[in-house]
Parts: C-alpha cells; structure tokens; sequence
C-alpha cells in the first residue's frame, strides 16, 4: 500500500492527469495533478476505470473476497455437511419436493418448532446432515440462481416426468455445470398419469446428462414428491457423492458465508438467511454483510429454535444489521467489532458512490481499445 499523486496514477493507469481529475469532481473531489490520493481514492479511481488494483498499490481491506479466500492450513479442515441446491423448471415440484424431504426427515418432536419457511433446512441421513437449499423458479431470478450455484456443492434438478425438460431445465443444468458441481437428477410427478422418465432421459442425454443404464454417469433418482417416494433414494445418493467428494471446511475461524434471503421486519427489522460456508457464526458476532453491517443480535435455525453458534454448512436467520442485506451477498465476521463498521462503512459509502456514478462508467472493452 501507498499513496500515489494524480499525475503518478494517470501514467499508471495509461490517462491523461486531466481524466483523472475530472473522474475525481463527478465523484466530488477537487484534486490537483500533484497532489496526493489516499488508498480509498485510488481504488475508487480504479473501479471507474474498471482496472483491477494490483496488491503492490493497494490491498483492499473493503473487499469480503479479500477474508473469504484467506487460505484453511489442511490441519484445520473438517468434514462438513454437503450443501444441496434443488433446481429446474417452474412448477416442477423443488419446494413440494423440499417440504417431502423436510417432513419425512424431521422427528414430530422438532415439527412443533417449524415456525418459518426460510427455503433453507438441514436433515440427517444415516447421521450425516445434508443442507438443502430452495430457489425460486422464476426467470427474474435467474441472475440469484446463478450466484446460489455458488454456495452448492450438489446440484439436484429436478424434472417433471409429464413435463420433460423446459427452458429453465436447461438454465439449471448450465448453472450446474458453470458451477462444476455433481448433478444428480430427480424426475419428479412419477405418480402422474402421462409421466414419462424415458423421454427425460433421452433429452437429457443432449446435455450430457447420461445415466448408468445408456453407458453414462449421471445419477437418476425416480421421485413422486407428493407420494413421498422415492426420497430415500435421492438421500442416499446425495450421501454417496458427498462421501465422494469430501466437503470440508474450518470451524475454528470467524465465519464467512452467503445471503440466502433476507426482509426488513416490522418488529424484528432486518431479517437475513445466512448460510455459514467455513467458521463458526456466535450471536454477539460482528460482521459485514454485503453493503451492510452489525452485530448478531439473535439467531434462529431452521426449525425456528434460538441458538447461540451455527458451525459451517448451517442455515440460519439472524437479526441485528443496519439495513437489508441482498440474496446472494457475502457476509465476514471480523474479530473486531471496529473494524467490521470501518469496512462496513466503507462498502456502504463505496455503493452509494457507485449508484451516483452509474452513468460515467467506462466499460472493460473501452478501456482494452483505449489502450
Ligand atoms: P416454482 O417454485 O414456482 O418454480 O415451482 P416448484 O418447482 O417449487 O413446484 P411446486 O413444488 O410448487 O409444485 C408445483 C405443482 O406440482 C404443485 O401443484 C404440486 O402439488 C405439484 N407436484 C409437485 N410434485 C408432484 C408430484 O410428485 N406428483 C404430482 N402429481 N404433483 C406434484
Ligand atoms: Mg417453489
């Protein structure tokens, strides 16, 4: 890190000092071509000129990715519960199929506590949990969707056996494979009358989907989500690849993780679905959320129980930020409550810039023929 002058950013940058200063008086800076810019100005500049800042000149202490990928010693990580994401096209029973699973699998016991639908649960099978996830299935929402990949390590999409495969079948099995996660799919609405999994199969077989039985690899899974059939089946496989696979993570850390939902509530105010994807998230934990921040005041699981820590892999909803976190923002704990508002405030006031200064962006393809 360091500070640079206008003129020394400008040759940098391969600009004019003059571009630079008028960039810093639309974002209401009056600056000179000798004088100095602080890190935030500097970044700020770089953003706008859609330049990546090199970690010589600048590290961003605002940027979440920067705690994210901060690298687990392999002495630390633990196995973890898989994280299942149920997709497909509309209608074709994700949350039918999610609730079957969550009914069947929760004890009558722990029901008495479902107080919300969160689209977010986990259940065990054979004692090893598995966390599962919703997503809406709309085509407005795709955008959402495609950063729900990222949280998933399993992918289940699900097919209508009467339906076949539609066009945000084919959206879900390109997320899937953007994502590179194993895909195992549910043909779904067996118990109807015109359902037809042959047909399935062949038309998944253009997208390389192909099951064991036509020489491929890909896990099939007959479903009647209404009947309830058929979910043993599907929870075994999903246990299978995960042994496979080995998710693991550090519980030994602050935590990190993803947005899953998130509502202003009338009583309880911002309300956010956090999914803690490595570290272990403490009520009374600071943390930057997004363009958001705060301290966990309180947090629910998802069968509506208070609990004080949620280890990697584990939904849960919690109260206590500032504002309304977005689904799919990526939310750090920071050790120190100071720092996490320094960040946090930063991000905050970094949006509120970025919205001003929507229209004066420079796109990456003008500046690669720029220079
Ligand atoms: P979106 O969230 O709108 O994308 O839909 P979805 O994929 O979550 O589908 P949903 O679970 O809401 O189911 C849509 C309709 O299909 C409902 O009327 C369900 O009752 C019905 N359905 C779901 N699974 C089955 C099944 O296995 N058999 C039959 N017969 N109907 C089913
Ligand atoms: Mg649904």
């Amino acid at each position: 890190s360091g500070s640079l002058t206008v003129a020394e950013l400008a040759e940098k940058l391969n600009k004019d000092s003059s571009e630079i200063i008028k960039k810093l008086m639309s974002l209401g800076v009056m600056a000179t071509k000798n004088q100095d810019l602080d890190a935030d100005s500097i970044e700020l500049i770089c953003g706008e000129f859609n330049v990546e800042v090199e970690e010589e000149v600048v590290v961003d202490e605002t940027d979440l990715d920067v705690y994210i990928n901060e690298e687990d010693a392999p002495e630390n990580l633990q196995i973890r519960p898989s994280v299942v994401t149920i997709m497909g096209h509309v209608d074709h029973g994700k949350t039918t199929l999610l609730d079957t699973i969550r009914k069947t699998k929760v004890t009558e016991g722990e029901a008495g506590g479902i107080t919300q639908h969160i689209g977010a649960y986990q259940v065990e099978e054979n004692g090893k949990p598995i966390t599962f996830l919703d997503t809406p299935g709309h085509a407005a929402f795709t955008s959402m969707r495609s950063r729900g990949a990222q949280v998933t390590d399993i992918a289940i999409i699900v097919v209508a056996a009467d339906d076949g495969v539609m066009p945000q079948t084919v959206e879900a099995i390109n997320h899937a494979k953007a994502a590179e996660v194993p895909i195992i799919v549910a043909v779904n609405k067996m118990d109807k009358e015109g359902a037809n999994p042959d047909r399935v199969k062949q038309e998944l077989m253009e997208y390389e989907l192909v099951p064991e039985e036509f020489g491929g690899e890909t896990i099939f899974v007959h479903l009647s989500a209404v009947k309830g059939e058929g979910i043993d089946d599907l929870l075994e496989m999903i246990v299978l690849v995960s042994e496979v696979e080995e998710f693991k993570a550090n519980p030994n850390r602050a935590a990190t993780g993803t947005v899953i939902e998130a509502q202003l509530d009338k009583g309880r105010g911002s309300v956010a679905t956090l999914l803690v994807q490595n570290g272990t998230l403490n009520v009374g934990d600071s943390l930057v959320v997004g363009n958001t921040f705060g301290r966990v005041r309180a947090m629910v699981n998802d069968i509506g129980r208070r609990v004080k820590t949620a280890p990697p892999s584990t939904p849960v909803e919690i109260t206590g930020l500032s504002d309304v976190p977005e689904a799919g923002d990526r939310f750090v704990v920071f050790e120190d409550e100071k720092k996490a508002r320094s960040v946090g405030e930063a991000r905050q006031q970094r949006k509120i810039v970025e919205n001003r200064g929507d229209n004066t962006k420079v796109s990456l393809d003008d500046l690669f023929e720029q220079i």
